[in-house]
């Protein structure tokens, strides 16, 4: 098999949080716990869970734009926790962010063109004339039009401002783009012009997606593989059709049961599963799996409560972090 273009070992991040008296121990959150994944060229790697699983720390992390408590992340093969400075800084251009609201991350007072040059300015000397036909080109391949360069983000619609994220993001030619809810601010209807654009962009470019969301549906439309997140951790990990066809992790079946779906097949065989109680405190993880106190089939008798289940083998494509998978 080809050296994957990202790889991540092991990874841990954990957030120090002052908290009660000063001289007590500090504590921690533990945002990621033990994440591994890699990503081949040309391929889209979902990342879901809910809100506070940890899947833009995780991202933050990858990008070393955050620093993590243990882990290797290789792109390319290259140990990229430890390079220096100033190769840090010209591996890091080959990871490119595309942000959930395009309004927050667009500077206000740049114009389009000015913002979707950037990342091109800081890397290569190019002269003006170069700088320029890059700009219009990429503002084609994104649906912009030329007249809009001069624009300040506030005369741009939703849409058009991602757009322009999407250009900034992909101008200097990433090897990994990350996308992290990069439709969620979006109404439906835009939300799918953006994806397909997303797609189309992909297979023009051959462009890498580590593409970050809670919408199941949006992850079915978008991605090869999926990694699901609960609470730091991979609790399944498989290629799309067995995910969604078959899905061996409790957390995963309560997801996909709350899908929307227009098969009415679908509708009459899956229920709807209701998820009740709380995920536990973040500061302080509990021994056995983090699911444990909403999962409607957690079984003591299995060690559910005692330590974390390992990721086992479904098939080839596919693991799940289950004890109840093996009964
Ligand atoms: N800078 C920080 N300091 C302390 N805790 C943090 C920090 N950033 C994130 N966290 C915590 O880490 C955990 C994971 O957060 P993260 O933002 O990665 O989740 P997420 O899956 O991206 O959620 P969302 O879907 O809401 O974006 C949460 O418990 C969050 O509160
Ligand atoms: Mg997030």
């Amino acid at each position: 098999m080809n050296t994957p273009l990202l790889s991540v070992e092991n990874l841990k991040v954990r957030f120090p949080v002052k908290r009660g008296l000063p001289w007590k121990a500090a504590q921690y959150v533990h945002a990621v716990d033990d994440v591994s994944f890699d990503i081949q060229r040309g391929e889209t790697l979902g990342l879901v869970g809910e809100s506070g699983s940890g899947k833009t720390t995780t991202a933050l992390a990858v990008a070393k734009l955050i620093n993590s408590w243990e882990g290797v992340v290789k792109l390319n093969g290259t140990d990229f926790f430890s390079l220096d400075k100033e190769s840090l800084r010209l591996e890091r251009a080959n990871i490119q962010f595309i942000f959930q609201d395009p309004y927050s991350s667009l500077n206000p007072r740049l114009t389009a063109e000015r913002i979707v040059s950037e990342p091109l300015r800081q890397l290569k000397n190019l002269s003006k004339k170069e700088l320029a036909e890059s700009v219009d080109d990429i503002f084609d391949a994104v649906g912009l039009r030329p007249e809009q360069k001069k624009l300040f983000p506030h005369q741009f619609s939703g849409g058009q401002r991602q757009r322009i994220g999407i250009a900034r993001a992909i101008i200097s030619k990433p090897q990994l783009v990350i996308c992290d809810e990069p439709v969620s601010a979006l109404d439906v209807a835009v939300q799918a012009q953006i994806l397909n654009l997303l797609r189309d962009l992909q297979k023009r470019f051959n462009l890498t997606y580590l593409f970050i969301s809670h919408d199941l549906g949006v992850v079915q439309h978008m991605c090869d593989r999926i990694a699901v997140m609960y609470m730091g951790k991979i609790v399944e990990f498989s290629n799309r059709m067995e995910l969604f066809n078959s899905p061996q992790h409790p957390y995963t079946q309560a997801l996909l049961s709350a899908v929307p779906s227009v098969d009415r097949k679908r509708r009459e065989r899956v229920q709807r599963i209701v998820l009740s109680g709380d995920p536990p405190d973040p500061l302080n993880p509990v021994p056995g799996c983090h699911f444990a106190a909403r999962c409607p089939s957690v079984d003591e008798s299995i060690g559910c409560l005692k330590k974390f289940p390992p990721l086992d083998t479904v098939s080839e494509s596919h693991q799940v972090a289950c004890y109840r998978f093996k009964r």
